[in-house]
Order: structure tokens, then C-alpha cells, then sequence
């Protein structure tokens, strides 16, 4: 069984909307109604539970009926940090072995190919990542703001999700991270590097498009890309987002 777990307990306090931002429309649909169709699409995944913010539990419950999403078994509240809603959901998923997807409720753009390949990807791993390449330099930096280091771009990568782990491994590093009281973290594999170093973490590639909303910009950026997709649909198979069509047909082009 592959649970797939939507983090939406979060305020977003950077977009600053008074309103969480996953319940922002865009595309005539709340963000979170985006995200949660992809998961119902997809044939890996049998259910889907979800972590909202305080407060509006109800209104998720409503999109969630309104939209007929039928893989969806829980709507419950999430906790104070990104970690404490893993935590609330790892409880909620029950104790039988399964594979469970951790994905941000405000990455709508995500794709049915990504979904796959980190479920086919739990056959060899017991944890998975996504991430893409990043375009910038990443410069690390002291308290002064002072350049300490510039790491080696090419084995750099940006932090996507989902994140995929067989439900023992997840399970565990979250019980030794209880024990420290220094615990801090913003994601899962973060959880697993740190309490259960040695385990392999296999990285699957992400997508440009599959952007966390996060500042006002991102409003407008996740916006287009919704028309772009539309204006694809058609021609879009096997739930393949706009630019991977597009790097698809680029490499027909060029192989061709
Ligand atoms: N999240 C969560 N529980 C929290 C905090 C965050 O489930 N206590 C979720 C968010 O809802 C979001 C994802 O984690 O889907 C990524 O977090 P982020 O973009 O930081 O969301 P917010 O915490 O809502 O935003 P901000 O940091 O701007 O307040």
C-alpha cells in the first residue's frame, strides 16, 4: 500500500495572504485541490491523507468532497512545525507496513511522472528525494553575511518534494529524533540523514515547475504555468508536465 501524504498545516506567513496559502485559487481551483488531483490521478497511489492548518480543517474537508477526491481517507489537523505535522501523519497512516509520499499541499505543479518514479524507486530504496539542479551559484555564508564557501555547483541540488520512504525507516528516525532535544529540521530526508546516517538516500529527478508557492511571485509564476498546461492538454500524455513535453519534443528535434 502507497500512502500519499499532503502537508498543508502551514499559515504561509511569507505570502501574507490571511488566509493559508494552499487555500489560494489559481487556475479557478484552491492550490491544494491542484495538488491533491495529481495524487488522485495516479495509479500508484491508493490513499491519500491530509495535514491542514488549524482552523480550516473543514474547509479542506469541502474541497475534498466538492472535488470527489475518493483516495482521500483523512482530513485531520497538522501540527506547529513542518515536522510535527509528519509526525501527526505518520500516526494517522497506522502502524502496517506501507510506502508513504510526503509532499508539500503548496506544490501544485507536481507530476504524475515524478509521483511514479519515486514509488518505483521505494522497490530499491528505503528513502527518496526529488530535486533539480539549481541555475544559481549557492554561496554559504557566516553571521556577517561574508562568503565562507561556494560549494561545487554540479553536485548541488535543490530540495523538491515529495519525499518517499518505506514507513519503517521514517518511523524510526522519528523515534530517535524524539530523544534529542536539538531536534530541528525542515524536511524528512533531513530526519533520516541525521538519526539514521548510512541509509541510503536515492535523489530522483524534479521539475522546474513544481515550485513551492511561497512569495507573492510564485502566485503568478504557478498561474502561467497552469495556462501553459492547459494549453497542452491535449497533446499531454501519461501525465507528463509542460516543460518535460517540451524538453521531450526539443530532444526529438535534436535527435531527429
Ligand atoms: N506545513 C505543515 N505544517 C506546518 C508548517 C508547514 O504541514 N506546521 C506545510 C505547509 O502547509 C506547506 C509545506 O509544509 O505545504 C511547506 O512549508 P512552507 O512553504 O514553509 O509553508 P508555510 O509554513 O505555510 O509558509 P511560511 O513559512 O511562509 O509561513
Amino acid at each position: 500500500r502507497t500512502v500519499a501524504v499532503v502537508l498543508a498545516g502551514g499559515t504561509g506567513t511569507r505570502l501574507g495572504l490571511g488566509i493559508p496559502k494552499q487555500l489560494l485559487k489559481i487556475a479557478g481551483k484552491p492550490i491544494i485541490e491542484h495538488t491533491l488531483a495529481v495524487f488522485e490521478a495516479a495509479p500508484e497511489i491508493d490513499e491519500i491523507i491530509v495535514l491542514m492548518a488549524t482552523g480550516h480543517v473543514e474547509d479542506a474537508r469541502q474541497i475534498v468532497e466538492k472535488a470527489g477526491l475518493r483516495k482521500v481517507t483523512k482530513v485531520i489537523e497538522g501540527g506547529d512545525t513542518r515536522n510535527a505535522t509528519t509526525r501527526i501523519a505518520l500516526d494517522a497512516v497506522g502502524p502496517a507496513d506501507c510506502n508513504i509520499l510526503f509532499h508539500d499541499a503548496v506544490r501544485p505543479l507536481l507530476s504524475g511522472r515524478i509521483v511514479r518514479e519515486c514509488v518505483n524507486a521505494l522497490w530499491t530504496y528505503a528513502a527518496v528525494d526529488v530535486a533539480i539542479p539549481s541555475a544559481d551559484t549557492i554561496i554559504q555564508l557566516d553571521e556577517n553575511d561574508c562568503i565562507t564557501d561556494i560549494p561545487v555547483r554540479s553536485r548541488l541540488r535543490r530540495g523538491q518534494t515529495p519525499q518517499a520512504f518505506r514507513s519503517p525507516t521514517i518511523r524510526e528516525a522519528y523515534r530517535i529524533a524524539e530523544g534529542d532535544p536539538a531536534f530541528a529540521a525542515t524536511d524528512d530526508c533531513g530526519v533520516v540523514l541525521r538519526y539514521l546516517p548510512g541509509t541510503p538516500i536515492k535523489v530522483i529527478d524534479g521539475s522546474d515547475e513544481n515550485i513551492k508557492v511561497t512569495h507573492p511571485v510564485d502566485v503568478h509564476l504557478a498561474d502561467k504555468l497552469f495556462q501553459l498546461a492547459a494549453a497542452q492538454a491535449p497533446r499531454l500524455t501519461d501525465h507528463r508536465s509542460y516543460s518535460e513535453e517540451l524538453t521531450g519534443r526539443t530532444i526529438v528535434v535534436f535527435g531527429g
